[in-house]
Parts: structure tokens; C-alpha cells; sequence
């Protein structure tokens, strides 16, 4: 060890000239059965920007300006990913961790301040382990949500696992975060379905949940990516569901009372029985010309017993015997998707979904948004065709599960999360849509949540807020972001994050940062 210390501390001043050679060097020292230049790239190799742009899915990031990793690294086990931490630590770097690369503001990938920072790109890092017979799953964070539920559905059609309804996102981020989709009212986010994890910590360690605490284990489940270490793999507790589910999507535009039934939404969404979930969404061009309102359901029974439901409790919707579809749980996943009734088998095509320029933020809403109110949000939409609210209702087990069971806070009385998104083939319309979106979270304002205006972490909006003194950042500093993602929860997450990485190693724009205190007061 005396050894490599000295060749370390030989070769950093001249890492900005040769970073590629020293970084290969460091590797090899701490990694020395594997061929470690095979998973190395500088940014003069020929597979650097095919490998960092593959994916980039907001394409807002792949512009000129976007301040890029200075290597980047493939691994392919996790003793290389061990070095690499060791060996960023050593060069003084900052380390960058992609699973998935959906991050909005894309921080898995890029940094808004130039900072020398290495990126890990967890893709090879995917494998699935289902026990079916037990009910659980091992998964790797590279792999997509889409891949776990068909691999899931191939070994037993009636078991699921609760998470998001966009197939190419990895577990990596969107377990780090929460985990909101259609079985959300019913068992919960991924988070409240993750019974352990191994995550390599800012020494380098790889520690299961025995071996990290509760402390840790608790925030590594909804705090955000890239905060805590580099989280290998989860244990999933996978949940049942029916052999038949059922589901419709429907369309109502302004004439067939899209306001009134969206104000209604509010009340009888949140309040349905967990096996009924109901999102809402403003779309801007429903038939063509007008904005209208898309209702999705998925409904863990047959359609005659959902259709009875509806009828008793949203009459006003008017759903019909042709709306209602029945298929496998799998099927809904595609139809969710939007890609209605293609084979199960596209969701475990990576690259399915189109990327685009983009931009999201997102509110949460306690007191139902009055209908003159919804007047004024379909006028926005109206005036200008430009983008979209999702609408993800909370209730269920959701009200049950208490606020501080993980670093999720939005439970209880939550209604409902609302998702603003603009999206574009082409760069030059994002500037008109940030101003639209802009407009329309400012003209919410009063309508949402308040003290604070919460927000989702896997819904990241660097306007909220950001760190932006490097990795010295401050806590009081950050609770204008951090406690609108995690109440009260966001000064846990700092204590913990002072207790296992004091440093502050893994940083990012809205990493936590770490709060030390005299003597542990929590
Ligand atoms: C099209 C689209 C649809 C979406 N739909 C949903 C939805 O239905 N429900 C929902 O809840 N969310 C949804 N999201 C949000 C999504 O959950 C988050 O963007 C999530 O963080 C993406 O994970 P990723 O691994 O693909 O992204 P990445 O960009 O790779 O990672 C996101 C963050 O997590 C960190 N990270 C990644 N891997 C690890 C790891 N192994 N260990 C530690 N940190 C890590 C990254 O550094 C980064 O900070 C959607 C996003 C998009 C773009
Ligand atoms: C590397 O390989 C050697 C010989 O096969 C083995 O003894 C050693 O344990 C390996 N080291 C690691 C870190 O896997
Ligand atoms: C790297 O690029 C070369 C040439 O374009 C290509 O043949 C090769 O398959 C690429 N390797 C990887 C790992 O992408
Ligand atoms: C990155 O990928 C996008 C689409 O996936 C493409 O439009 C863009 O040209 C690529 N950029 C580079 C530099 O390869
Ligand atoms: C970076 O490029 C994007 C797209 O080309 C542009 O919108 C943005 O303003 C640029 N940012 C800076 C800091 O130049
Ligand atoms: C599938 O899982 C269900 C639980 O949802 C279980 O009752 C059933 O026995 C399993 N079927 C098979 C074939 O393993
Ligand atoms: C779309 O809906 C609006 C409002 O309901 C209506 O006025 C218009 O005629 C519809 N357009 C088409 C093409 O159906
Ligand atoms: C409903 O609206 C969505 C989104 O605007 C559109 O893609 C879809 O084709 C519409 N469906 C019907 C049946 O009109
Ligand atoms: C749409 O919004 C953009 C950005 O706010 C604005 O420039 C444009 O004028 C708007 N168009 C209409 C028709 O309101
Ligand atoms: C990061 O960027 C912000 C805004 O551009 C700036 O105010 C801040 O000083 C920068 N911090 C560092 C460490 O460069
Ligand atoms: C970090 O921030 C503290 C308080 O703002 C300041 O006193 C200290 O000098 C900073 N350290 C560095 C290395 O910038």
C-alpha cells in the first residue's frame, strides 16, 4: 500500500495532461484481474461520444456546452467499480453514476459547474434474479424497469412489482428515489417493496443492509440518486397480482366536460379502493385542435366489477363496456406505456422510447384545485399547444404508510402528484417551452401544496434550487430544494449522509449535503 500511495502521489499533479494513462494505472493497482482498459474511455476515444450520448435522454444535455465526464467508465463487476471510487478519491475527481441516464436535469452524466468529475455507466450491470417461489427478486441497477417486469411475468404471470410506467428507466435512479406507477395505491412505491441492497460506499466498501445500518438503508430508498454511494443491486419483495386485470383509457375533450370531470377526479380518485388506480392528464391536442383530458385506469379485478365501480362512483366519466379492456398485468404494462398491444417482449427493448429536448417539474396537491381554477389551467393549454400534466392519484396504502417510513414524504392527505412536462423533437423549441412551463408552475402557485411547495425527487428540477459551491455546500443553504423533495425527512437524510460520507465524495447539484452536529441528536 506504502507503494502505491507514493505512485499516486507521484503521478496526480499530472493528471489534467495524462489523466487517461494514470487513471488506467490507479485501476489496474486496485483491480488487477481485470483488463481495465477495455472499460476505460478519455474523451479521445473513438467510443467516448457514442458511449456518453447512448443514454442521454434528455437531448438538452448532448448540447456543445454541456460540460462532459473526463473519462468514462464500463464496468462490468463490481471490484472495478470499487477501484474506481479508490481511484477518483486518490485524483481528487468527483464521480458521476448512470444507470439509466432518465435523470431530467441529467445528472448522472454532466455537471452544471465545470468540475473534473469520471462517470460510471452501469449498463453491463443488469442482471435478474427472480424466486418466484419466495417472492423476491435480486436486480441490478442497470437494468430497466421493463426488463424486470417481463422477466417477473415470465416466471409467474400473477406476481408484479410496483413501480414507474416508463420501461427504458433503470432501477438504479428510480429505486433512489421512490417509484411512482399504477400498483402505487395498491403496495405502495418500489421503495416500500425493498427488502435489502448492496451499495459501495465513499470507502469503497460493498455493504448489504446487515452490514450499511437502518440509518442508511432507510435513505438510500428514496433520497435521491448519487448521495450516498453506488447502490450494486436491490432485493425486491415482489407483490401479487391478478391472472386478469382490467383497463380503458379514455379521451374528453372541453364539449364532453373535460373541466368538470377533472374537478371531480380530485374527490373520487384519491378516495377509490387500492385494486382501482385512475390517472388524470391534460393533453394539448386531444382531437386534433383542443386541449382535453386522458384518463387512464388499471384496475386489478375484471371489467364487469370495474365497470359496477365506476358507475357507482365516477358515473359522470361514462364508461362503457367498449372501453373496458381485460389482459395480463404484463399487457397493462405495454398499454401504460402506450404501446397498446405490442408483444410484452418490446419492453425489453432499451431503447424504446423516443428521446427528446425536455423539460419536467412537478407539484403535489392536499385541497382539491377549484373548478374555476381548472378553467384558467385549460387556458394556458389553450393558448399555447405546447405541453403536458400527468396527474398520479395517491391514496391507498399511500395514506397508510407513514411519512417518515422512507425519505418519501408525500403521503397521508397527498391527493395527488402532478407532473409538468414539455418535450420536442427539435433544440430550438425548448426555450419557448421552458417559458411555458415556467409560466404555468408560477400560476399554480396558490392551487398546490404550500410550506413547503413539495416536490419529487425523480421529478428533479434544478430550479428549485441547486448546490452550487462545489462539493462544500451548505445544508441551510439546500433546505430551500431539499425540504420541498423530503419534508422534514431532508434533515435525517443530511445526518445520515454526515455519518457515512462526511467528505462529501458523491456530490452532485442537488446531492444531500452533510450535516454534522456535536453528538447524535436523532
Ligand atoms: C420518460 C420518463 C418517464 C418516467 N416515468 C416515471 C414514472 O412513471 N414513475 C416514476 O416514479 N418516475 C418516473 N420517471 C422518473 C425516473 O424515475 C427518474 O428520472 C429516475 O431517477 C431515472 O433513473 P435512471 O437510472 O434511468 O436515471 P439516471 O439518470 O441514470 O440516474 C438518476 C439519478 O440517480 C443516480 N443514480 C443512478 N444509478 C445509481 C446507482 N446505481 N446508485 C446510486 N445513484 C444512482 C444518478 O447519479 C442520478 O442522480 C420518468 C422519467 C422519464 C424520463
Ligand atoms: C485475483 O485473482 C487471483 C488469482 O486468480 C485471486 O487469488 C484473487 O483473489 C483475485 N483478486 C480479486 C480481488 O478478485
Ligand atoms: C467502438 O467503436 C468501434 C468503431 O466505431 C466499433 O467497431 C466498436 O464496436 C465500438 N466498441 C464499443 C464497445 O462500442
Ligand atoms: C446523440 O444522440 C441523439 C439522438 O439519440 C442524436 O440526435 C445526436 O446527434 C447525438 N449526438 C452526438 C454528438 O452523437
Ligand atoms: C447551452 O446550449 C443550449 C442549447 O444549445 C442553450 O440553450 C444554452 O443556453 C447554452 N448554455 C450556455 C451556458 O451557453
Ligand atoms: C405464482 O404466484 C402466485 C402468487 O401470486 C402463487 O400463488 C402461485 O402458486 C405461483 N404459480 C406458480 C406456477 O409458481
Ligand atoms: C375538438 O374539441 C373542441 C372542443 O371540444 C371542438 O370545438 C372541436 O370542434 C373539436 N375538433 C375536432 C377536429 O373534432
Ligand atoms: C386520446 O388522446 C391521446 C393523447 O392526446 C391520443 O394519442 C389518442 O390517440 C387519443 N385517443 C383517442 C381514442 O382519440
Ligand atoms: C406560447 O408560449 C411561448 C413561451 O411562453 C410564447 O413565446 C408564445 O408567444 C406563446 N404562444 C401563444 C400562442 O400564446
Ligand atoms: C456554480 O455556478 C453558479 C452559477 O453559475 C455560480 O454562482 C457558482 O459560484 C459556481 N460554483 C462553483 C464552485 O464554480
Ligand atoms: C467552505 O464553506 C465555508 C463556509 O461557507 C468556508 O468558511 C470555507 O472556507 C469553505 N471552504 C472551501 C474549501 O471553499
Amino acid at each position: 500500500m506504502a507503494i502505491l500511495w507514493l505512485l499516486l502521489f507521484y503521478i496526480s499533479p499530472a493528471l489534467s495532461e495524462n489523466s487517461y494513462d494514470a487513471f488506467l494505472n490507479c485501476l489496474s493497482l486496485y483491480s488487477p484481474n481485470s483488463t481495465v482498459s477495455e472499460i476505460l474511455y478519455s474523451q479521445s476515444s473513438v467510443n467516448y461520444t457514442d458511449l456518453l450520448n447512448s443514454t442521454i435522454q434528455n437531448l438538452r444535455f448532448t448540447s456543445q456546452n454541456t460540460t462532459k465526464p473526463i473519462l468514462i467508465l464500463t464496468p462490468t463487476n463490481q471490484e472495478q467499480i470499487q477501484a474506481s471510487v479508490s481511484c477518483c478519491k486518490n485524483y481528487g475527481l468527483s464521480i458521476r453514476v448512470r444507470s439509466g441516464g432518465h435523470d431530467y436535469e441529467g445528472l448522472s452524466y454532466r455537471s452544471v459547474n465545470s468540475s473534473q468529475f469520471v462517470m460510471l455507466d452501469l449498463t453491463n450491470l443488469r442482471s435478474i434474479h427472480i424466486s418466484a417461489h419466495r417472492g423476491t427478486a435480486w436486480v441490478q441497477s442497470g437494468a430497466t424497469i421493463g426488463e424486470l417486469y417481463y422477466k417477473i411475468s415470465m416466471k409467474n404471470s400473477t406476481l408484479a412489482f410496483p413501480a414507474g410506467t416508463c420501461p427504458t428507466v433503470c432501477a438504479g435512479g428510480q429505486f433512489s428515489g421512490g417509484g411512482i406507477g399504477t400498483l402505487t395505491r395498491k403496495y405502495g412505491l418500489s421503495v416500500d417493496n425493498i427488502l435489502d441492497a448492496k451499495i459501495i460506499d465513499s470507502n469503497g466498501k460493498i455493504l448489504d443492509r446487515a452490514a450499511m445500518g437502518e440509518d442508511l438503508f432507510w435513505a438510500i430508498r428514496g433520497g435521491g440518486g448519487g448521495s450516498f454511494g453506488i447502490v450494486l443491486s436491490w432485493k425486491l419483495r415482489l407483490v401479487q397480482v391478478p391472472e386478469i386485470v382490467s383497463i380503458f383509457i379514455i379521451n374528453r375533450t372541453l364539449d364532453q366536460g373535460a373541466i368538470g370531470l377533472i374537478y371531480k377526479w380530485q374527490y373520487v380518485a384519491f378516495e377509490m379502493e387500492p385494486d382501482m388506480f385512475l390517472e388524470a392528464d391534460i393533453e394539448p391536442n386531444i382531437n386534433g385542435t383542443e386541449p382535453g383530458a386522458v384518463f387512464q385506469s388499471l384496475y386489478l379485478g375484471r371489467c364487469t366489477d370495474m365497470l359496477t365501480y365506476m358507475q357507482v362512483h365516477f358515473p359522470e366519466l361514462g364508461v362503457g363496456t367498449s372501453d373496458c379492456r381485460e389482459m395480463s398485468w404484463i399487457q397493462s404494462a405495454v398499454y401504460f406505456a402506450r404501446f397498446g398491444d405490442a408483444d410484452p417482449k418490446i419492453l425489453l427493448d432499451r431503447g424504446l422510447q423516443p428521446k427528446s429536448f425536455n423539460k419536467c417539474t412537478s407539484d403535489y396537491v392536499i385541497d382539491p384545485i377549484p373548478f374555476p381554477a381548472w378553467e384558467g389551467i385549460f387556458d394556458w393549454f389553450r393558448s399555447n399547444h405546447s405541453g403536458l400534466i400527468y396527474m398520479n392519484s395517491h391514496g391507498g396504502v399511500m395514506s397508510e404508510i407513514p411519512e417518515s417510513d422512507t425519505p418519501y414524504p408525500h403521503r397521508g392527505r397527498v391527493l395527488y402528484n402532478i407532473q409538468y412536462l414539455v418535450g420536442s423533437k427539435e433544440a430550438s423549441d425548448i426555450e419557448a417551452y421552458l417559458g411555458w412551463i415556467q409560466g404555468l408552475r408560477t400560476s399554480m402557485t396558490y392551487l398546490v401544496s404550500t410550506n413547503p411547495r413539495r416536490a419529487y425527487v425523480n421529478f428533479r428540477d434544478l430550479d428549485l434550487g441547486r448546490n452550487d459551491g462545489g462539493q462544500n455546500i451548505s445544508y441551510e443553504n439546500a433546505r430551500v430544494w431539499g425540504e420541498r423533495y423530503f419534508k422534514d425527512n431532508f434533515k435525517r437524510l443530511a445526518l445520515v449522509k454526515g455519518e457515512v460520507d462526511p467528505e462529501n465524495f458523491f456530490w452532485h447539484e442537488q446531492s444531500i449535503p452533510p450535516l454534522i452536529v456535536e453528538g447524535k441528536n436523532y
